[in-house]
């Protein structure tokens, strides 16, 4: 357990990313994290509309920082905010070192204290499946964006890649050539079990949810659908990352953009 300053969140739950939010950071910091690294954040920030001076923007979820630190132009004003504490004071470390004139807030994306109609546009990038109730972040996110602003992010692909039935089919040389899925319409907390770098023997959780849900929440928050993408590798980002091989048959994740109607 650990204990939050109720000023900051009034998120009152232990939360599986503050335990392992250590061995997170020292997992991207070694470079490790190529499936992110290579396809999925480059395709997110290939997608993102243009981003003009004065602009206003929430990244919610956002870890030790990255993605905020990587889109920051001059003159956006970028606010990011994630649940553990231990993620936003190495953000906050990293902006002190190295000012990108981002804000960081210790935030429940799911009840944020922030205004309604505050921001231009939200980022939510590999989060939302952690959550308990996702459907109250996409909600919080229409609350608080401005009539007109989107909404964008980046999710483990709900029909390939987040149910707890998931298998590699791979060839006689070991090369994964499909993926096995069941229990797609069983949603809920899947158990995920890390086995790469700094992550090894760590356990987090999938909130398991039908692609049909996914995109009710975003429909029934009064959203309207205005762009999706399902990453795969090329044969440039095969050559840096062969294992992402198995993405050519079936894509990882999924990037959504909402538009709250004007
Ligand atoms: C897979 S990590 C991704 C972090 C970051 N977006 C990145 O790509 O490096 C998931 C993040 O979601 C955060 N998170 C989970 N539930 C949350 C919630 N209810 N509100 C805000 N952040 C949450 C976790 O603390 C964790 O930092």
């Amino acid at each position: 357990m650990y204990a939050m300053n109720p000023k900051e969140s009034n998120w009152q739950e232990p939360s599986k990313w503050e335990e392992i939010a250590a061995e997170w950071i020292s997992f991207n910091e070694s470079g490790k994290n190529i499936h992110r690294d290579f396809l999925n954040l480059p395709r997110f920030v290939e997608a993102l509309p243009s981003l003009e001076i004065g602009m206003k923007g929430l990244e919610v979820g956002c870890g030790e920082g990255m993605l905020a630190r990587k889109i920051l132009t001059d003159g956006i004003n970028l606010d990011a905010c994630d649940i553990s504490p231990v993620m936003i004071n190495h953000a906050r470390k990293k902006e002190s070192q190295e000012s990108h004139h981002i804000t960081y807030f210790v935030e429940n994306a799911e009840h944020l204290s922030f205004p309604e109609n505050s921001y231009d546009f939200i980022l939510a990038f590999m989060c939302l499946m952690d959550m308990d109730h996702p459907e109250k972040a996409i909600q919080e996110a229409y609350r608080v964006l401005k009539p007109g602003g989107f909404f964008q992010f980046s999710i483990v692909h709900p029909c390939f890649a987040s149910s707890s039935h998931r298998k590699h089919v791979r060839d006689a040389n070991g090369v994964s050539k499909a993926i096995e899925i069941g229990n797609y319409t069983s949603e809920g907390k899947v158990v995920v079990n890390w086995n790469n770098g700094s992550l090894k023997g760590t356990q987090t959780f999938h909130n398991h949810k039908m692609l049909t849900t996914w995109m009710m929440y975003g429909i029934n928050a009064g959203f309207i659908l205005e762009f999706l993408d399902e990453p795969f590798a090329n044969s440039e980002i095969l050559q840096k990352c062969e294992h992402l091989v198995h993405t050519i048959s079936v894509p990882d994740n999924l990037i959504v953009r909402l538009r709250k109607p004007l």
